[in-house]
């Protein structure tokens, strides 16, 4: 047997940078996860890069040379569940995804969105904040069902918007708090602290009313 057994076997999937991974890769030594499989519907982007330099499995499945999106996703369930794989985690994954796949990784799969849902899913989220005048801004993690960015939220990380800030500042900020935050709930889930039942956010066996705030489960894990 070896060292990792009893770690939940995850995959990764991803559309290009991949510091999201990079911060699920660095975290894993002490999580409940393992990723076993880094998937990517773009060729030749950094997160394979990093994948490999971490010796994880890696698979380019480029959508286009599918000739439908059930055809695509398809294909990625078989490759996910050839390698046992029992939970996705989106990290910057720019495809929709069908019902078929949403419900066979029910209950199993995570999104990061870099919003304050239900505020501004889709693109372009730090520019809708800074066009509404928002005082507050920040990220999503979230159940992922049928509908696009709308599962139920897990986690949520707030920043502030200033007077000075800037599409390019609120990106900034906010990855910096995803980099924390993602494999924090990515554990959760490995370590089933965290499940989703009837549509529903469970947390350690309560049903959670509303997304956790990240600076109040720092302070719960210190
Ligand atoms: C992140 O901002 C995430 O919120 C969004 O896509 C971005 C991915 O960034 N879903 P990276 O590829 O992990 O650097």
């Amino acid at each position: 047997m070896t060292k990792n057994s009893n770690k939940m076997p995850i995959a990764v999937l991803i559309s290009g940078n991949g510091s999201n991974l990079q911060a699920l890769i660095d975290a894993q030594p002490t999580a409940n996860y393992e990723i076993k499989l880094v998937i990517s519907n773009r060729p030749s982007v950094k997160g394979i890069e990093r994948a490999q330099n971490a010796g994880i499995s890696t698979l380019v499945l480029d959508h286009k040379a599918y000739d439908s999106r059930e055809a695509f996703d398809l294909a990625m369930i078989e490759a996910l569940d050839s390698k046992h794989i029992k939970a996705v985690i989106l990290a910057g994954f720019m495809r929709i995804l069908t019902p078929e796949f949403t419900s066979h990784f029910l209950g199993r799969m995570l999104n990061i969105h870099p919003s304050l849902l239900p505020k501004y899913p889709g693109l372009d989220t730090h520019q809708k904040a800074l066009d509404a005048g928002d005082k507050e801004h920040g990220l999503s993690i979230h159940f992922v069902t049928a509908e696009l960015d709308g599962g139920p939220v897990i986690l949520q990380a707030k920043v502030s918007v200033d007077a000075n800030d800037n599409v390019e500042s609120l990106k900034q900020k906010i990855h910096a708090l995803e980099h924390q935050a993602y494999p924090l709930v990515a554990d959760w889930l490995a370590s089933s602290k965290v499940e989703l039942k009837d549509n529903q956010v469970w947390f350690n066996n309560h049903l959670l009313k509303s997304p956790i705030d990240f600076d109040q489960a720092l302070v719960n894990k210190s």
